[in-house]
């Protein structure tokens, strides 16, 4: 049985990429394969914690996980804000596409001319605006960075108002999207960092779950 350090906290946890639709058969989507916020899911129930999964991927539920299935990001922020007030702790794992097509066409796209431009409009930040309402909550945000990961990654806890923030390099091998591994720095609100080496996502969870459990008691 595993230590029980989350037991009773409820935790809401986002995973996959958003899928914006272009047209009925096309969307613009990202690398993100879910498994970094399933990994989460499965530790934080395994310790304890009651966990809902807003996701967009169908990869095998965890356990004792309660699922929410999403598609594009507006439909993410609503399943995550309507059900804010209740979570002790939310946890950003997705990947939530920062434009959406302004305007998806009803109907499939025809090939016609050589170039063909889709307008994109920005999406709803959802875990500044999490950071802006939140009451108690413990918000933990991701930073996916291919350059200055350090800067960016403390630029998104200020800007976010996160309480820790997880930042990977996924542009080194075996870190962030699809792989079966992860290498994380997690940064907090006090200044504190720490540095972990590359290991399974679940391994990862397990550290980031600890970290979470310790802010929970202070
Ligand atoms: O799913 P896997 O294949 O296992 O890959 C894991 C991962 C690389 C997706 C994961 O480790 C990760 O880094 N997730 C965050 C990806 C991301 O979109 O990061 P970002 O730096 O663009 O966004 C920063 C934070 O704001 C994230 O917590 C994101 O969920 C959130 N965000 C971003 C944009 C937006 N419109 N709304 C948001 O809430």
């Amino acid at each position: 049985q595993a230590k029980q350090d989350l037991a009773g906290k409820q935790i809401l946890i986002t995973a996959g990429g958003t899928r914006e639709a272009v047209d009925p058969v096309r969307f613009l989507g990202n690398r993100s394969s879910g498994k970094m916020g399933y990994a989460l899911a499965a530790v934080a129930a395994r310790r304890g914690a009651k966990v809902t999964l807003v996701s967009t991927v169908s990869l095998p539920v965890p356990a004792g996980v309660q699922i929410v299935p999403v598609e594009t990001a507006l439909e993410m922020r609503d399943a995550v804000l309507s059900r804010f007030n209740d979570v002790d702790v939310v946890i950003k794992a997705a990947a939530v596409a920062d434009y959406r097509p302004v305007a998806p066409q009803a109907q499939k796209i025809k090939k016609h001319d050589e170039h063909l431009t889709i307008e994109l409009v920005k999406n709803p930040d959802i875990l500044k605006e999490l950071g802006e309402r939140k009451r108690g909550q413990l918000l933990v945000g991701f930073a996916a960075e291919t350059h200055e990961v350090e800067r960016f990654a403390q630029e998104k806890l200020q800007k976010k108002n996160a309480d820790l923030l997880i930042a990977n390099d996924v542009a080194q091998p075996g870190v962030g999207f699809g792989t079966e591994t992860n290498q994380v720095t997690i940064l907090d609100r006090n200044g504190g960092r720490e540095d972990l080496p590359l290991m399974s996502k679940t391994e990862v969870a397990e550290a980031i779950c600890t970290r979470i459990a310790q802010f929970l008691r202070n």
